[in-house]
């Protein structure tokens, strides 16, 4: 199938962009680079620099590559940003989105794979987190994944759109080969950040929280390999074959892991000894996110691969350790 990939040359979007080649789909990658990285998708896959909610050069795409499905992985994704600066997310989270769909439903695409969060339901009640907790986000983050994931029901009643919304933990690891990883400006995730710390890159981590109701006093988190949250959106592409259907999943391994296990999975792989400071909770911060992904794995026979959080580390060590500075582009 010929799949439009936006944000395809970020994070998970340049994972799920080899997946897509891997499983014999021809990817078309449309990044306008903000946080992109050229060359984290290779040279002889088409690639245009425009922006998601351009209708003319995004319909121009859609018609001369023949696009048959659009995956949408381009947001802007801090969460303390969108607190500070919340027009920029509801302009490039979702009245973005909104054109972007516009344009697909013009040029008569209608099947779409959405990068949502678990960041919509905001504080769990109960654990692990099923796709049927209330959704409550309580940042403008969520909030906005969430006001498309709105949109886009409304959009499958009306217009017929067939969707998937993915619903992410936390994303983790890098290429096998250690060829693409996580490579953010400025960098706030956890892995990425103990392993600067590791290196020396960083003078040291800092723990959130060390107060928390749980085992360690850390948070929890559930981190899963970006490669198999990229497969799930390849497994998802038979479900939207009829006509407004919609589908939403949590996509994580259902296993939770403190901070402090990670820097402790850190030391074990790397072999290196990682500067700790213990500082004040960060706000916004829940105590702890972990998935229920059954749905995802009986319904789309979804299969997690990397099930212990050594192995995902070691995919994120090899990443860092050959490309320290991260993409050259
Ligand atoms: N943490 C630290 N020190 C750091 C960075 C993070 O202790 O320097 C802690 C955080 O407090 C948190 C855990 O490590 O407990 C993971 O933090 P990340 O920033 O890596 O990830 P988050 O869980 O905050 O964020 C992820 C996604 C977001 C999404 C959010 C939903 O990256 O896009 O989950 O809660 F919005």
């Amino acid at each position: 199938m010929n799949v439009l990939v936006v944000g395809g040359a970020g994070y998970i979007g340049s994972h799920c962009v080899r997946q897509l080649e891997a499983a014999g789909h021809r990817p078309v990658v449309l990044d306008n680079l903000v946080f992109g990285h050229r060359s984290a998708v290779s040279a002889e896959i088409p690639f245009y620099d425009c922006d998601l909610g351009d209708p003319e050069a995004v319909g121009k795409i859609l018609r001369e590559e023949s696009i048959e499905l659009v995956m949408h992985f381009a947001a802007f994704a801090y969460v303390g940003e969108s607190v500070t600066e919340p027009r920029k997310y509801y302009e490039n989270n979702f009245v973005a989105t909104l054109r972007l769909l516009e344009t697909m439903l013009d040029n008569g695409v209608k099947k779409f794979v959405f990068s949502s969060t678990c960041a919509t339901y905001g504080e769990p009640d109960t654990l692990p987190m099923v796709e049927t907790l209330p959704q409550a986000p309580i940042n403008p983050y969520g909030q906005t994944k969430l006001d498309v994931e709105n949109c886009l029901k409304a959009f499958a009643h009306a217009y017929g759109l067939s969707f998937a919304a993915f619903r992410y933990f936390n994303a983790a690891g890098a290429a096998e080969d250690g060829s693409i990883g996580e490579d953010h400006n400025p960098e706030t995730h956890l892995i990425p950040l103990v392993i600067d710390a590791a290196t020396g890159r960083r003078e040291h981590i800092k723990i959130f929280g060390t107060d928390y109701d749980t085992p360690d006093g850390t948070c929890l988190r559930d981190y899963v390999h970006v490669d198999d949250l990229s497969r799930a959106h390849i497994a998802v592409f038979d479900k939207l074959n009829e006509p407004g259907t919609g589908c939403f999943y949590n996509l994580g391994t259902g296993k939770p892991n403190s901070v402090r296990e990670i820097i402790d999975a850190v030391e074990a792989v790397t072999g290196l000894k990682v500067p700790v400071v213990e500082d004040e909770r960060r706000a916004g911060d829940p105590p702890a996110l972990y998935a229920d992904s059954s749905k995802a794995q009986q319904e789309l026979g979804w299969k997690i691969r990397y099930t212990e959080l050594k192995d995902i580390i070691e995919t994120a060590w090899r990443w860092h350790k050959a490309h320290p500075d991260g993409f050259d582009d």
